[in-house]
């Protein structure tokens, strides 16, 4: 693990392997170690960069807002540290909100994007009540009510059932974020601003994965996505739930493989 000084936290990052860089940004309340099975797969060719957004894992928790924007700046910040001008950027979820917001922001930096079982639009009102109560939780009660609450609609049915490993990583990574980091982040996504219209101003290749079963970003936001971007390409993930990239890895990494393969040719 490293760890970088950007705008006054500590960030914390893995590096794996050499070549053309990739960075791949985690979900909420995740952290870096959910790109696991990617890092292994795409070490060898690629040089994988994995942050831990603020206020998860091993990164500095800050007591405002997490915005997507101020996340996107922090990536931002630690790659002007690595000397790394452009990459392919990709995100899960909460980590695709900060792709978004990174490619707003400094779109001559981004060279491809994976957009991973996440959405464009903004939270209803209703949802950023919902947040605002989660947040309260977290810091009242700890992570284990939010890992209770959150756990069924992570997995695919077949997931918790059946992998029992996974579960157990899943919810050991969101008891491992810091409280005030998750109501931070969660403050951050509630004023997350609106990104329908802006799909269309996305000019690079990019990749959108889904999970069939995912109940929080679910495939009929990957399609609406997949139609907005130009030239855009939709993979399903038959059978994965919300965290499609544990709960499949090989096909997630597939669908990977051959969108970074083609953009080598
Ligand atoms: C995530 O997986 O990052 C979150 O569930 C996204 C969200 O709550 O909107």
């Amino acid at each position: 693990m490293s760890v970088a000084r950007v705008h006054g936290i500590k960030l914390a990052y893995e590096v794996s392997g050499a070549r053309s860089p990739i960075v791949l940004l985690h979900g909420f309340p995740f952290n870096r170690t959910l790109w696991r099975e990617q890092v292994e797969a795409l070490r060898e060719r690629y040089r994988v960069i994995t942050p831990d957004l603020r206020g998860h894992g091993e990164t500095t928790a800050t007591h405002e807002p997490a915005t997507m924007e101020a996340m996107a700046g922090d990536v931002a910040a630690l790659l002007d540290e690595l000397h790394i001008t452009r990459v392919v950027l990709g995100g899960l979820s909460m980590g695709g909100y900060v792709a978004l917001a990174f490619y707003r922001l400094f779109p001559e930096r981004v060279s491809a994007l994976l957009l991973a079982d996440t959405r464009p639009q903004a939270d209803t009102g209703d949802a950023r009540l919902a947040r605002e109560e989660t947040a309260a939780r977290a810091l009242g009660e700890g992570m284990h009510t939010i890992a209770d609450a959150m756990l069924p609609k992570l997995l695919a049915p077949s997931t918790q059932a059946e992998r029992p490993k996974i579960v157990a990583r899943i919810r050991e990574m969101i008891l491992n974020t810091d409280a005030q980091g998750a109501a931070s982040a969660l403050r951050g996504m509630a004023v997350r601003r609106d990104q329908t219209e802006f799909l269309r101003e996305i000019n690079c290749p990019t990749l959108i994965v889904v999970g069939s079963l995912d109940q929080i970003t679910p495939p009929a936001d990957a399609e609406r996505m997949n139609r907005e971007i130009r030239g855009s390409r939709l993979e399903v993930i038959a059978g994965a739930g919300h965290v499609s990239n544990v709960e499949r890895p090989a096909e997630f990494n597939r669908a990977l493989e051959n969108f970074l393969r083609e953009l080598e040719a």
